[in-house]
């Protein structure tokens, strides 16, 4: 049953009249949860009570699968603009952005373009700036686009998801840019010619990663919501003696709160991804697909009104 509504909730996100429906009639049916606002008013306001509380921020303005030049141009305009927000309120937020919001399914030149664009105003502003991964037929083009970036800036990080196969040859593979990685399980429905199927092969190989990626003396971060990794990456961290500067634990805006707020009181750099903007829908539909049990709550929410 919960693979069934996983399934369905996937399939809702890709779905483009749903999607405009949803940007008409703004955030409402519990979606507030998970999204700080419509505008970067609101998010700034958000990120302020989480620097606060001890909480470290990624805002990341929604959006995805832009399939013309002039709204990736828009997008990445309103990354610029929520980085000099971070600069102007002296925020602590790093900047997450997805490469198909950039124009990626338009032309590399235009993703180039607006991500220069967009790094050089991160540099200007101290931001650092997080590629997202998307799903798998984005991920090689996203990691070559990563490479190219990184060459010409070092405040440029990506996301590497543990349920793919190819995973374990990418960590490798990307060691030699030392980079400043994202750990994800992975959010996408993908075949299991690409991925592993099985939940228990997914956690396997994510501590695998984890742990070759901090071995190698990268900084790492580790964006689970799940206890077993994190009690994972603290231990390796002791075992190890990696010192708490060169890894930190990430999740997501809404989810497990005073989680977040117990680990920044251990003494953990604990980053909250803080998406807003009008196109939240595809992004909610990914959170309830990842936890049925939400659904719950957003109908808690609906009827309250
Ligand atoms: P998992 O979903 O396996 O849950 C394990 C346990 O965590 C649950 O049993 C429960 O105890 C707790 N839990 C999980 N969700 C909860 C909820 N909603 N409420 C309460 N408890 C909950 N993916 C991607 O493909 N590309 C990307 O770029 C990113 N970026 C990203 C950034 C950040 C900061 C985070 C936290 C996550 C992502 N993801 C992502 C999403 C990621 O791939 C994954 O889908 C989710 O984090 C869910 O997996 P978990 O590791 O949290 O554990």
């Amino acid at each position: 049953m919960e693979q069934l509504m996983r399934n369905a909730f996937l399939f809702l996100s890709k779905n483009k009249a749903l999607t405009k429906l949803a940007k008409r009639y703004g955030l409402r049916f519990g979606a507030g949860r998970f999204v700080a606002g419509e505008t970067i008013g609101l998010a700034t306001e958000a990120i302020k009570d989480l620097n606060k509380k001890g909480l470290v921020v990624t805002i990341d303005y929604l959006g995805e699968f832009v399939d013309n030049e002039r709204e990736a141009n828009q997008m990445a305009d309103e990354s610029i603009e929520a980085i000099r927000a971070i600069g102007r309120e002296g925020l602590n937020s790093q900047l997450s952005l997805k490469m198909t919001s950039m124009g990626l399914d338009i032309s590399e030149n235009l993703v180039m373009n607006n991500m220069r664009r967009i790094l050089n105003a991160a540099k200007e502003n101290g931001v650092f700036v997080t590629i997202d991964m998307e799903d798998y037929t984005r991920c090689e083009k996203t990691i070559e686009i990563f490479k190219l970036l990184r060459e010409e800036y070092d405040n440029v990080g990506t996301v590497i998801q543990a349920y793919l196969y190819r995973t374990e040859k990418d960590i490798d593979d990307l060691n030699r840019y030392k980079p400043n990685l994202r750990l994800v399980k992975g959010a996408y429905k993908e075949p299991e010619t690409v991925a592993f199927p099985n939940k228990a092969d997914v956690d396997e190989n994510f501590k695998k990663i984890i742990k070759t990626h901090m071995l190698n003396g990268n900084y790492t971060a580790v964006a689970s919501h799940d206890e077993a990794i994190i009690e994972y990456t603290k231990n390796l961290a002791k075992e190890y003696n990696i010192p708490r500067t060169q890894f930190e634990f990430q999740m997501l805006y809404g989810i497990r709160p005073e989680r977040q707020l117990e680990l920044a009181k251990e003494g953990y750099t604990m980053r909250v991804y803080v998406p807003y903007g009008n196109d939240w829908y595809g992004y909610f539909m990914r959170r309830l697909a990842e936890r049925p049990a939400n659904v719950a709550f957003v109908l808690k929410g609906i009827f309250k009104k």
